[in-house]
């Protein structure tokens, strides 16, 4: 059966595990080699990925390049505005035509029954390059970096504050999995749905006080307060204006706690740069996690690992 990776939960809590340790030893054994060298085992060679962008991207486009060719394979990008899906060729007629070229699919899109419909229709992998839903490429790259921070995911306690956004929507989802706690502070009305906090099985919660959301946390993550195809609207920044990520918001989570984000940041909204940009911040290595989460991931739909 064709492996798709949707959500976390199409790998499950096995699958997820397996893909985070096989990353870690890929990274290492790779260590000192340059960015475009192939890994040794060159596990996906003769393999092309197509990338399809509905939407702008820096890191995950370019991690999924990197990460196809470390492997050993090759990538497409693809976009809407230049292909006919931007003059309304289905994404189903989409699907079948890619999987008739390209071994796996990669899809970013606005609208996330697009991705359910191109995986309806692939006959070869296909990967949630984001969605209006979910992110699950970042939050296994985000893993990926709090186990290399000592953090064990199990019995952690997160504290996301802001936007109720897809990038919530999958930590939420990652925590049920994987055993761990999520306190979502958001302000009314930008609250994440319902179903993201069933997902997680009872580890997750929403609250309206930053606060109390960051009290004893090991983890604090926020977002863009504007997602990609979302007005910029005035009532929104000014609901959200109080859970803003400031060092006094840091200073009351615990002493060793780590901040995370996906980026692009925006300083000054969600995020103070003093935070951001100060020693408690793994941005920068959570984004080079991206290619090797994605690798293993890209491993996890070909079957070779879980
Ligand atoms: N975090 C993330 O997905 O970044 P890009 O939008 O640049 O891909
Ligand atoms: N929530 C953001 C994530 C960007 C990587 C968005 O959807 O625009």
């Amino acid at each position: 059966m064709t492996r798709h990776f949707l959500s976390l939960s199409d790998a499950g809590a096995d699958g997820v595990a397996a893909i985070l340790v096989d990353a870690l030893d890929r990274k290492a054994a790779r260590a000192g080699l340059p960015k475009g060298a192939p890994d040794a085992d060159a596990p996906l060679a003769g393999h092309t990925l197509a990338m399809v962008f509905e939407k702008s991207s820096t890191r995950t486009r370019v991690s999924f390049d990197m990460a196809i060719r470390q492997l050993g394979g090759s990538a497409l990008v693809l976009d809407a505005a230049t292909t006919q899906l931007g003059r309304g060729e289905t994404v189903a007629d989409t699907a079948r035509i890619l999987s008739g070229y390209c071994d796996a699919i990669m899809l970013r899109t606005d609208d996330h029954t697009k991705l359910l419909e191109m995986a309806a229709h692939a006959s070869v992998p296909v990967v949630n390059g984001l969605t209006d839903r979910s992110h699950p490429c970042q939050i296994m790259a985000d893993l990926l970096t709090l186990l290399e921070a000592g953090k064990a995911l199990p019995g952690l306690k997160v504290a996301w504050l802001g936007d109720g956004n897809n990038v919530l929507a999958s930590i939420v989802e990652a925590a049920g999995l994987m055993k761990f706690d999520v306190v979502a502070a958001c302000p009314q009305g930008f609250q994440p749905e319902e179903q993201a906090i069933v997902a997680a099985s009872g580890r997750a919660r929403v609250v309206a006080d930053p606060r109390e959301a960051v009290a004893g946390a090991d983890v604090v993550m926020t977002d863009t307060w504007i997602s990609m195809g979302q007005d910029e609207a005035a009532t929104k920044l000014a609901a959200l204006a109080p859970y803003q990520v400031t060092p006094a918001l840091m200073a009351a989570a615990k002493a060793d706690a780590v901040f995370l984000h996906c980026l692009p940041a925006h300083r000054g909204e969600e995020v103070a740069a003093a935070v951001i940009d100060g020693p408690q911040s793994l941005i920068w290595p959570e984004a080079a996690n991206r290619l090797h989460a994605q690798k293993s991931i890209l491993r996890w739909c070909f079957g070779q690992i879980g």
